[in-house]
């Protein structure tokens, strides 16, 4: 995986358990360009990489949850893999007479959406600009590869973390379709799944516009172009999608082009 460091705010720092070797954490910290946190200077959020897993931590914060990090493995995550065809992203996304098209997520984010993607059989390329939450899914899809039941479905994920304009205006293969999600609403009655994106909102506030990700994704021409929405969030600038498919909470606007 490749990664980027940025300066973050609010101050972010990694905390490590004493069983984790010391060039793992060091290395760790020089490629996300953090601190190792201090006792003295407690962080406002703390990364915490633990044997198991690495998790992302808000110290303190009642109202938020202990940690947050990725785990495909989860009952909720393999009940809806089980049944991918049920689930409203499939049917906008899928393309027919393809077994197993090439689909962009252009904003990957803890890769919930992706890995639906990839249990109804799409390859995923997913891009996720944000340093530490690249780090998240990505240690997530490690241990989801050791696990028998979400191997094979991550075996069709790959990560990059990086800003995704920068490969669709210069792509290096043509996918069928490109997704994008690109921002944090509150789109879930569940007060877990809410805790669990603010906790993630705290890192999120420098993503870059989702315009120019939908006019690149639109150039490129592939059969589908779908974007995640607010059920009644306002269209992204640009022209009006082919349709529309709807849920409770959010919507599908669905681009149909080459
Ligand atoms: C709403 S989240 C996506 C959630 C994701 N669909 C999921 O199922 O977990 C949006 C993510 O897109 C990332 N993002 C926004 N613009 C991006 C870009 N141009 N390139 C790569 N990642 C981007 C943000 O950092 C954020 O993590």
């Amino acid at each position: 995986m490749k990664s980027t460091s940025q300066p973050l705010n609010p101050p972010l720092a990694l905390a490590a358990d004493p069983q984790c070797s010391a060039a793992r954490v060091h290395r760790l910290a020089a490629s996300l360009g953090l601190p190792l946190a201090r006792e003295d200077q407690p962080p406002a959020l703390l990364l915490h990489l633990s044997e198991e897993r690495l998790a992302l931590c808000k110290p303190g914060d009642p109202e938020l949850p202990g940690a947050l990090w990725v785990d495909f493995t989860r009952p909720a995550a393999r009940k809806r893999a089980l049944h991918p065809g049920r689930e409203l992203l499939v049917q906008a996304a899928k393309v027919r007479h393809l077994a197993s098209p090439l689909l962009i997520d252009a904003t990957a984010g803890l890769g919930r959406d992706a890995f639906l993607l990839a249990a109804a059989g799409f390859r995923v390329r997913m891009f996720e600009c944000n340093p530490i939450v690249a780090a998240l899914l990505q240690d997530g899809l490690e241990r989801a590869a050791r696990s028998p039941y979400a191997a094979a479905i991550v075996e069709r994920m790959q990560l990059i973390a990086g800003n995704a304009l920068d490969y669709l205006r210069l792509p290096a293969e043509h996918p069928e379709v490109i997704y994008l999600d690109p921002m944090f609403p509150e789109r879930s009655k569940s007060a877990k799944v809410k805790q669990d994106l603010q906790l993630l909102q705290l890192l999120d506030d420098r993503s870059p516009a989702a315009e120019p990700l939908l006019q690149a994704a639109l150039a490129l021409r592939p059969k589908k172009v779908v974007v995640k929405r607010p059920l009644k969030g306002p269209l992204l600038a640009g022209p009006a999608p082919s349709y529309t498919l709807k849920g409770k909470a959010i919507r599908f606007d669905v681009y149909v082009g080459g």
